[in-house]
């Protein structure tokens, strides 16, 4: 017997009541073309940490900041837990953004670990479970920035960091590193066999995060994936064709997995070699342009050479405090920026200020300025033209 028209309008009504509050669908259920494109004709903001100039490092709240700000991309470093679950932390250990020292049931877990030829002591990520690491609550790193959000937030999963930028409202990118993978792979072993990095390739598949640089799968979820492991990128590059960033580290640091000097992997013939894998490099900023007594010396030739191998420089990491500015720049952050994108032509900006390094490229975005200019220039006329009409009465 079929039900009378009125039974589903009353369901319907009733559900709506239960929820209290109108129905919206959630950002990421929206079809990607209502939303706000990437923007892909000016320098990347990479949000590093999320906004983590502000709010502690790596939370939820960092990330939903930095979107808030005009990141393009969140940035994040992932981690495996003790039952191999992949989360966003920096350190391998928890000791310097964790209330880790305040929890005594924990105090026996201390080790030493030798991580990158260094012995470190600590409470590491990797002898905790999930579920044991989300009884801690997270702090700012720097004493120097908003204490306010201490002990306000905890750590977050890959798949929660994915979800924030997923539920977006405009289109947002990823850029997870692949952190310490020799590390993580001597520390967690997952029951199927599968190492580190195949579980972080597959956790982006699972999402929908596929596709070359620019393609129509890339601009719907755009990714990049970093690593300063060259071996991590290269067997990453077998399971998906996302594009890779290859990081470099201070000249005095050698590759965490194939031991090699920082001179060997940014000379021309390694640079041939790693574009094979790698859409770009990520350097610190200081190897780029080496300051000496805080200020700026002769620029490296390693943007132009890059560029040469067809390879994307995103350099790291942008800092508005004083104590990272060089002198050079007036202690101003947007001075900054300016040298690094007008003069040193990078492709991307990992900042810990996404805010300040959109505000920048707001401001000096000569599309916009155009239209605003225009904008003033009808503005006048029309002024101008109903002064007229109004004199044409004398
Ligand atoms: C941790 O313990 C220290 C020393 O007892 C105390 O000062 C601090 O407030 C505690 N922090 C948290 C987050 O409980
Ligand atoms: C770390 O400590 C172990 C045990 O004391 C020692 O054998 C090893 O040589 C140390 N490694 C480094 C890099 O100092
Ligand atoms: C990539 O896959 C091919 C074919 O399975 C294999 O021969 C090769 O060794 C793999 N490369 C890496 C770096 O794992
Ligand atoms: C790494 O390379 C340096 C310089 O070639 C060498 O002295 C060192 O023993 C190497 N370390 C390892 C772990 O192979
Ligand atoms: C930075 O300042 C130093 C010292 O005045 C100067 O030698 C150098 O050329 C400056 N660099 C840039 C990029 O302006």
């Amino acid at each position: 017997m079929a039900s009378p028209w009125y039974i589903p309008m009353i369901l319907l009504l009733l559900c709506d009541g239960i929820r209290g509050r109108t129905l919206y669908p959630l950002p990421s259920k929206l079809e990607n073309k209502e939303k706000r494109p990437l923007q892909t004709y000016r320098p990347y903001n990479i949000a590093h940490r999320g906004s983590n100039g502000e709010i502690p490092e790596e939370t939820a709240a960092a990330y939903l900041r930095a979107i808030k700000e005009g990141a393009d991309f969140i940035e994040t470093d992932i981690l495996a837990t003790k039952d191999g679950k992949l989360i966003c932390f920096h350190d391998v250990t928890l000791d310097d953004t964790t209330d880790i020292a305040n929890h005594t049931e924990f105090a026996d877990r201390k080790r030493t670990y030798e991580v990158q030829g260094e012995n470190i002591t600590g409470w590491f990520v990797v002898d905790f479970t999930l579920k044991e690491l989300l009884t801690l609550r997270v702090k700012q790193r720097y004493s120097f920035r908003d204490q306010q959000y201490n002990w306000k937030f905890t750590i977050i999963t890959f798949e929660e960091y994915i979800s924030i930028a997923l539920d977006a409202d405009r289109i947002v990118g990823i850029y997870p590193e692949i952190k310490n993978p020799v590390f993580i792979n001597q520390h967690v072993k997952w029951a199927d066999g599968k190492k580190f990095e195949d579980k972080f390739v597959a956790m982006l598949l699972k999402y929908g995060y596929k596709g070359e640089y620019l393609s129509k799968d890339w601009l719907k979820q755009p990714v990049f994936i970093q690593s300063f492991a060259p071996t991590s990128l290269i067997y990453a590059s077998n399971m998906t064709n996302s594009p890779k960033i290859f990081l470099i580290d201070d000249v005095t640091i050698p590759t965490q997995d194939t031991n090699q000097s920082y001179w060997e992997i940014t000379s021309n013939s390694y640079l041939q070699y790693i574009r094979n894998y790698v859409l770009g490099i990520g350097p610190w900023k200081d190897t780029i342009v080496p300051p000496v007594n805080n200020y700026l010396t002769t620029p490296t030739d390693l943007v132009a050479k890059a560029h040469a191998h067809d390879l994307q420089v995103h350099p790291y990491t942008y800092r508005n405090e004083n104590q990272f500015l060089h002198f050079n720049f007036s202690q101003d952050p947007y001075a900054e920026y300016d040298y690094w994108i007008t003069k040193m032509g990078v492709d991307g900006l990992f900042t810990d200020f996404t805010g300040s390094l959109h505000h920048y490229q707001e401001w000096t975005d000569a599309t916009k300025n155009q239209k605003r200019a225009e904008g003033v220039l009808r503005k006048i006329a029309h002024l101008v033209s109903s002064y007229e009409r109004d004199l044409s009465f004398f």
